[in-house]
C-alpha cells in the first residue's frame, strides 16, 4: 500500500509532537534471559536472602507484616542464632549497613565484639615470645564483648518500625519448641563434636550424649537459649548486658581463665560510623569502615581493576586472573600495615581510597608476570584454616537495603556456651595481631595497628556492601569467608558489572583468591587447566582448596528484585514477594 503525499505530510508533521507528548516507555529489563545457566529468584517489590531457609521466611513474614528492611533484618539476625548455632549469633558481634532510600541515607552500624578492659598486648605470649593459639582461640582469653544484642537493638530502636517482643518472637519459638536438624546442621555439628564436647556447657545442649549426635530430621530444642531470648525480649538490651544474662557470661568466660567483668559488659556500646564510599563504572559503592578492613579495601581493588578492560579480557581469563591477583596482594599488604580499630590507631583511608593511589599501585603490575610477595613486603606463611561468618541481604518494598555480616569468628566460636544461657562465646580475640608478624587463624598477618589494647576491637574482614545506581540501591551483598570476604565480595561485584551476569551466575562461578601471603592463588574446581597452565607461565603458585564463601546477594531494578543464595551452602535461601 502507498502513503498519500498528504498522508506522509501529516505524519512528519504530528510525529515529533508525538515523541515530544508520550515519554518513551519505561526501560523494562528481562527478568530472565535464555543465555544464563543460572538463574535467581525473582518477585516484584521484596527480597530476603540468609544462609539458613527458615530464617530466611522469618525475615519474609516480617517483611509481608509491613515491616521494613530493618526490622526484617534484626528477626534474622535473632532467628539465625537459633537456627544456625555455628555463626548466627547472640554471643559474638558485626556489622550491618542499612540504606535508607527515601533519605538516600547510609548508616553503618558496628556492633564488632571489643578486648576486654584488662586485655593487654602480650596476652597469648609464653615469657619467650611464642604465641599460644590455644588461648586466641578456645580459652576463656579468646573471648571478646559480645555485639550482637546492642547493634540489632540499636538499629532497631533507630530505625526500625516494629516491637522488639514482635521481632524476636519467631526465633524464641524455634528456640523452645525445636528446629528440625537438617543435613546441613548434622554435618556441622558432628565436625565441631571434638571443640564443642570439651564444656559440658555446650555439649548437653548440642550432643544428646557424649559421642552421640543428633541425626537428621530429628528435633533439637535450645531451652537456655529461649530463656535468654524472652529475657531480651521483655527487658531489651539491658537483660543481656546488665541483667543475669551478663552475670552468666562473665562468671563462665572468667571460669575459662578470661577477662570480661560485669563492668565490661555494661560499658559495652554499639557504634553508629560513616559508609566507606567509592565508585566503580557509574556505580557508587558503600560498605563498611573500620575496625573492618573490608570497605576500604573493596574500594582499593576496585578502584585498581577499573584501570584494566576487564570484560574484554574476559570472566576468569588467565589475564583477568592475573591482575585481580596482583592487585589482591597489594591491598592485602596494605591491610597488615596500616589498619586496626580507628578509634585507636590513625588509618590512612583518603588515601587507601583514593584513584591516585590505586594507579601508583597499578604501576608497580607487571601484566605479563606474577610478583613475589616477599619483594612487597616481608612475611611469613601460614596455613588456612576454616572459619565460619554469616550474611544477610534484605530489600524492602520501599527500596530499603540492609546488608548485615555477622560472626563467632570460627564455626561456633570458642565452642563455649556460657552455661544456663544457651549463648555460644565467640573467639573473635583471634582476630588481633597475638604478635605482629605472626598469622592469626585466616592466615592473616597483622602489624601494630591490629595489636591488642583494652577496649579495642579487633580488626575485622567481613564487608556488608551496597552498590547505588542513580542513588537506588542496585547490588546488596555479603559473605562469610575470613580473609577471602573481600575478594569473594569484590568477584560478586566484577561478575555483576563487568562480565554482566545475573546475580545468580556472578554466584556460581568459580571464585579465586590471593591474600598476599601465603603467596598462591587459592582456586575453586572449575577453572580451565589452560588457564592454569597460562597463570603458571607467569609465574603465579596454584593451590585448588575448599570453596569460599556463601555469598546472599540481591539485584534490585526497574524489573524487580532478584536474591541468589549462595549454592556452595545447602541451607541458604532467597525468597521475595
Ligand atoms: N572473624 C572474621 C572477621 O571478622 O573477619
Amino acid at each position: 500500500m502507498y502513503l498519500t503525499k498528504s498522508v506522509l505530510l501529516l505524519c512528519l508533521f504530528v510525529s515529533p509532537y508525538l515523541h515530544a507528548t508520550s515519554p518513551p516507555a519505561p526501560k523494562q529489563t528481562a527478568i530472565y534471559s535464555n543465555m544464563s545457566i543460572h538463574h535467581p529468584v525473582w518477585a516484584k517489590q521484596a527480597m530476603v536472602s540468609t544462609q539458613e531457609a527458615l530464617a530466611t521466611q522469618i525475615g519474609l513474614d516480617i517483611l509481608k507484616q509491613g515491616g521494613n528492611a530493618v526490622d526484617a533484618a534484626v528477626a534474622v539476625g535473632y532467628a539465625l542464632a537459633v537456627t544456625l548455632p555455628r555463626a548466627g549469633n547472640l554471643g559474638g558481634g558485626g556489622f550491618m549497613l542499612i540504606y535508607l532510600n527515601k533519605d538516600q541515607k547510609s548508616i553503618a552500624i558496628d556492633y564488632r565484639e571489643k578486648a576486654p578492659a584488662k586485655a593487654f598486648r602480650d596476652m597469648y605470649l609464653t615469657k619467650e615470645g611464642k604465641v599460644q593459639k590455644q588461648l586466641s582461640r578456645y580459652h576463656g582469653l579468646a573471648v571478646g564483648i559480645p555485639g550482637t544484642v546492642m547493634g540489632l537493638e540499636l538499629a532497631r530502636k533507630k530505625y526500625g518500625t516494629l516491637s522488639r517482643e514482635k521481632l524476636i518472637a519467631p526465633a524464641l519459638k524455634l528456640a523452645t519448641e525445636g528446629i528440625i536438624v537438617s543435613p546441613d546442621l548434622a554435618n556441622s555439628l558432628n565436625n565441631a563434636q571434638p571443640r564443642l564436647s570439651k564444656w559440658p556447657s555446650s555439649q548437653t545442649i548440642f550432643y544428646k550424649e557424649k559421642g552421640k549426635n543428633y541425626q537428621v530430621g530429628e528435633s533439637l530444642k535450645q531451652l537456655d537459649l529461649a530463656n535468654s531470648l524472652k529475657a531480651i525480649s521483655e527487658q531489651g538490651e539491658k537483660a543481656f548486658y546488665q541483667g543475669e544474662i551478663a552475670k552468666k557470661i562473665v562468671q563462665s568466660v572468667q571460669q575459662a581463665g578470661g577477662l570480661i567483668t560485669l563492668d565490661d559488659m555494661k560499658n559495652y556500646q554499639a557504634i553508629e560510623r560513616e559508609a566507606i564510599k567509592g565508585d566503580y563504572r557509574g556505580y557508587q559503592v558503600l560498605s563498611m569502615p573500620p575496625p573492618s578492613s573490608g570497605g576500604i579495601h573493596i574500594v582499593q581493588l576496585l578502584n585498581m581493576l577499573e584501570n584494566y578492560p576487564l570484560a574484554e579480557y574476559g570472566f576468569n581469563s588467565a589475564q583477568t586472573i592475573h591482575l585481580m591477583s596482583e592487585s589482591m596482594r597489594r591491598i592485602y599488604a596494605d591491610r597488615a600495615t596500616y589498619l586496626g580499630d580507628s578509634d585507636f590507631v590513625n588509618i590512612p583511608i583518603k588515601t587507601l581510597t583514593s584513584k591516585s593511589y590505586a594507579k601508583k599501585l597499578v604501576a608497580q603490575i607487571n601484566p605479563d608476570k606474577a610478583s613475589d610477595s616477599l619483594d612487597i613486603s616481608a612475611g611469613k606463611i601460614a596455613p588456612y584454616e576454616s572459619n565460619e561468618t554469616t550474611h544477610f541481604s534484605i530489600v524492602d518494598k520501599w527500596g530499603n537495603a540492609v546488608s548485615n555480616t555477622y560472626t563467632l569468628n570460627f564455626s561456633y566460636g570458642t565452642g563455649l556456651v556460657a552455661k544456663g544461657t544457651g549463648i555460644l562465646l565467640n573467639n573473635e580475640m583471634d582476630d588481633f595481631s597475638a604478635k605482629p608478624g605472626t598469622p592469626n587463624g585466616y592466615g592473616l598477618i597483622g602489624g601494630e595497628a591490629n595489636a591488642i589494647q583494652p577496649n579495642k576491637r579487633p580488626l575485622s574482614s567481613m564487608s556488608p556492601t551496597i552498590l547505588l545506581k542513580d542513588n537506588q540501591p542496585y547490588l546488596v551483598t555479603g559473605t562469610p569467608g575470613g580473609a577471602r570476604i573481600i575478594t569473594t565480595t569484590l568477584q560478586i561485584i566484577l561478575n555483576v558489572i563487568d562480565h554482566k551476569m545475573n546475580i545468580a551466575q556472578a554466584t556460581a562461578v568459580p571464585r579465586i583468591h590471593h591474600q598476599w601471603l601465603p603467596d598462591y592463588i587459592r582456586y575453586e574446581q572449575g577453572i580451565s587447566p589452560d588457564t592454569l597452565m597460562r597463570l603458571k607461565a607467569k609465574g603465579h603458585k596454584l593451590k585448588m582448596q575448599a570453596t569460599m564463601g556463601s555469598t546472599q546477594t540481591i539485584l534490585r531494578n526497574e524489573s524487580g528484585v532478584y536474591g541468589a543464595s549462595d549454592p556452595r551452602t545447602p541451607s541458604a535461601l532467597s525468597l521475595g514477594y
